[in-house]
């Protein structure tokens, strides 16, 4: 099995695998030319014949935040441990980034525990996230994932009130 940094051609598989699961919630739905915008984010496993195995995508917010999305694996790989070297990869990034807090919105928690993070108790913890996505979500009063944290809890948010670049860097450096 490799992992690997996703390329453009590697879009389509990712649009066809995220949205597959985007119908019950368990992904947010994303357009593929979102994707295709955002490849550079996503991480991708494919077999060892170059079968496409599954992806992961890692959102930069800032020096404060960022956040594990669209993780997911085929099912018929399922098991294998595509899902947890993916996640590891992303977290990796995340570090070499020099970002020490990750997070994600869930509802399998348990999967997430086992790399090192936590459930926060109120989601309005994460401001940038509810500001990215939360307020346009069909699911915004029935929401049923937990948040979830792996590092501290950034004490600033970007896409809420305005605040000063040097004052971010300053805070979460
Ligand atoms: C969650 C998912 C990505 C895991 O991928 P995977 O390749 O099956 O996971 P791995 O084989 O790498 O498993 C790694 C570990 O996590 C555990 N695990 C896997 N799925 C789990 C789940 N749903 N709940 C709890 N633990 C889980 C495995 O047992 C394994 O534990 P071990 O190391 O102690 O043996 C995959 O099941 C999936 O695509 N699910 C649907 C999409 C989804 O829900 N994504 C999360 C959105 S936030």
């Amino acid at each position: 099995m490799l992992v690997r940094k996703a390329r453009l051609q590697d879009a389509s598989n990712v649009y066809d695998l995220v949205n597959s699961l985007s119908g019950d919630g368990t992904l947010l739905k994303r357009a593929f030319a979102e994707i295709c915008e955002n490849i550079r984010d996503f991480i991708v496993a494919e077999s060892d014949a170059g079968v496409f195995l599954g992806c992961g995508a890692l959102h930069l917010y800032g020096p404060h935040l960022s956040e594990v999305r669209s993780i997911v694996v085929m099912p018929e790989a399922k098991g294998q441990g595509a899902g947890g070297r993916i996640l590891n990869a992303l977290i990796d990034e995340a570090e070499e980034h020099g970002i020490h807090s990750v997070c994600l919105f869930t509802r399998i928690p348990d999967f997430f525990f086992k790399y090192g993070f936590r459930t926060v108790e109120e989601k309005t913890e994460l401001p940038d996230k509810i500001f990215k996505d939360c307020q346009t979500c069909p699911r915004l009063h029935r929401c049923d994932e937990v948040a979830m944290v792996r590092g501290r809890i950034p004490r600033i948010s970007i896409l809420g009130p305005r605040i000063e670049a040097e004052q971010l860097v300053r805070i979460s450096g």
